[in-house]
């Protein structure tokens, strides 16, 4: 039994997260890009839904090459999506409602337009110099090492100002700040303060295992098990580039800074094994409160693989520390594109019935699919440096369906991206008033995980994992949840299953049966009260 004895009681350990893109959510001045009064108008949405914190994806001034994750101001709002004043209403108003609000942080780089990245490339001599990471060309003019960049070609730009190079770990508009420099240890965390004092509940954290490199820039050594088709960023295992020790010490003066408010996240984002990624709770938890686990987006869709990955996340969790789910965000892949409409419901009663905090990334809450995007409206870089592998990003940041008018309510000029039949069919308004809608599952799920103790912070019990049929429990004292969840499209006698319990299906209706044993129906997923 895993979670025993987990207290639990932190806003951010029994809520759930809804992840916002806000260039997709919903657009206020009909220019085609989402913004903060957008977010602000759909408040009450997010609290019928039933969430309780939303994580807005960056809204900082920025040039916009990696759509926000490239800042060239850490402490303003981008005028695409509106104003400073404008932020401090949407914190107020969401915290009105009880909505805690997390924002982006973006540690490891700057936008090469960033007043800090002007100056350091102006000149050796500048005092900003080291605060990026430069490095002379080998003397055939070459990269200094053979680090490959996350979205394609070298991770190295030659600047011809002062005749070296600077690393970039993303795009070359995305420069790596140097965290062994404690001026920019300390300018960061400033930036922290700047918007906690500003009333934000907490941080995702981007990209932390990027944020060192080795010291003396040594080469990665080759990937054996590149193949062509693959992301040309793996043809060199990243052993020098990620994940290196010195990360952890300032997570936790990070995590330092969110300690001296009341009540903060820290969520950090890594993309690790799930040993490794223990590490990122800290020495004794000092580091994130939930470094986010991606394990589900990657899983293979097995109850048997699912069973022995919750095993052993849960086995390797430090003590005390609080697990956390993700099923997707912008840069993957829909879960209803992955796993099919019907598995997509099955998904989201795993996802929220888990042990640990729950991420929804917007649009999940729909059955949204991912959205072929034509080369002409190609807009994510990476897919434009490294064409024809898939690995571009549009096609699951589309906007979000509100209605089912031309541009689906998101807004009133013309889409910065398109929006779809497929998800224009599935829009909000047309599932609102649906008892049987996805959006009436996710409804559904997260009152049933408000009014269950023993789904928010209940223990974790593995039940039974066959090929086709994944069951476990929950529970918090007496009370006992068995949540069995059916993979295939075959019904299946379930004989532990008493339908007299049932609390929630996936079909959202009565029980067909009321015997024991119960059948399930294909793709559905049930959770019942045990006697
Ligand atoms: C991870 C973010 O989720 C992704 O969208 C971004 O491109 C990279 N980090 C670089 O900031």
């Amino acid at each position: 039994m895993a979670g025993d004895g987990a207290t639990g009681g932190a806003w951010w350990q029994k809520g759930v997260v809804y992840q916002i893109y806000p260039r997709s959510f919903q657009d206020s001045n009909a220019d085609g890009v989402g913004d903060l009064p957008g977010i602000a108008a759909r408040l009450d949405y997010l609290v019928a839904l039933g969430v309780h914190a939303i994580w807005i994806s960056p809204i900082f001034p920025s040039p916009m090459a990696d759509f926000g994750y490239d800042v060239s101001d850490y402490c303003g709002v981008d005028p695409l999506f509106g104003t400073l004043d404008e932020f401090d209403r949407l914190i107020a108003a969401a915290h009105e409602r009880g909505l805690r609000v997390i924002l982006d942080f973006v540690p490891n780089h700057t936008s090469d337009q960033h007043p800090w990245f002007v100056e350091s490339r102006s000149s050796p001599d500048s005092p900003k110099r080291d605060w990026y990471i430069w490095k002379d060309p080998k003397p055939d003019g070459s990269p200094p090492n053979n680090w490959v960049s996350e979205f394609g070609g070298r991770a190295w730009t030659f600047d011809p100002t002062t005749g070296q190079c600077y690393y970039h770990a993303y795009l070359k508009e995305q420069p790596d700040l140097n965290w062994r420099n404690p001026l920019v240890q300390d300018a960061m965390l400033q930036v922290i303060r700047f918007w906690f004092e500003r009333g934000v509940d907490g941080f995702r954290v981007d990209a932390i295992h990027h944020l060192f490199e080795d010291k003396e820039l040594r080469d990665n050594p080759p990937n054996p098990d590149w193949r062509e088709g693959m992301s040309p960023a793996r043809r060199v295992l990243r052993t020098r580039t990620m994940d290196q020790p010195e990360v952890h010490d300032a997570i936790a003066a990070m995590r330092r800074v969110s300690d001296e408010y009341d009540d903060r996240v820290m969520i950090g984002e890594a993309y690790l094994p799930i040993d490794r990624l223990m590490a990122y709770y800290g020495v004794d938890l000092t580091g994130f409160h939930l470094p986010f686990n991606f394990h589900l987006i990657s899983a293979l869709w097995t109850p048997t693989a699912i069973a022995a990955l919750i095993g052993a996340y849960e086995a390797a969790l430090p003590s005390g520390a609080w697990p956390n789910w993700v099923l997707g965000n912008h840069d993957r892949s829909r879960v209803a594109s992955r796993l099919g409409r019907e598995q997509a419901r099955v998904a989201a009663m795993l996802l929220l019935t888990l042990r640990g905090t729950a991420t929804i990334y917007q649009g999940e809450e729909l059955g949204m699919t991912d959205v072929p995007i034509p080369p002409e409206l190609v807009q994510d870089l990476w897919e434009k440096n490294v064409p024809g592998l898939g690995l571009g990003r549009d096609s699951v940041r589309t906007p979000m369906p509100w209605d089912g008018t031309l541009h689906a309510g998101f807004t009133a000029g013309h889409p910065w991206l398109p929006i779809a039949e497929a998800n224009r069919v599935i829009n909000v308004a047309a599932q609102q008033d649906d008892p049987s809608s996805m959006l009436a599952l996710y409804r559904g799920l997260l009152a049933l995980r408000r009014s269950e103790p023993a789904l928010s912070v209940g223990a974790y019990v593995p039940v039974a994992a066959t090929d086709r049929v994944l069951a476990y429990e929950r529970r918090f004292h007496e009370r006992r949840l068995l949540i069995v969840l059916n993979f295939s499209r075959q019904p299946l006698p379930f004989e532990m299953v008493d339908g007299r319990g049932l609390l929630l299906s996936t079909y959202l209706d009565q029980p067909q049966q009321i015997n024991a044993p119960m059948v399930l129906r294909a793709h559905e997923g049930v959770i019942v009260q045990m006697p």
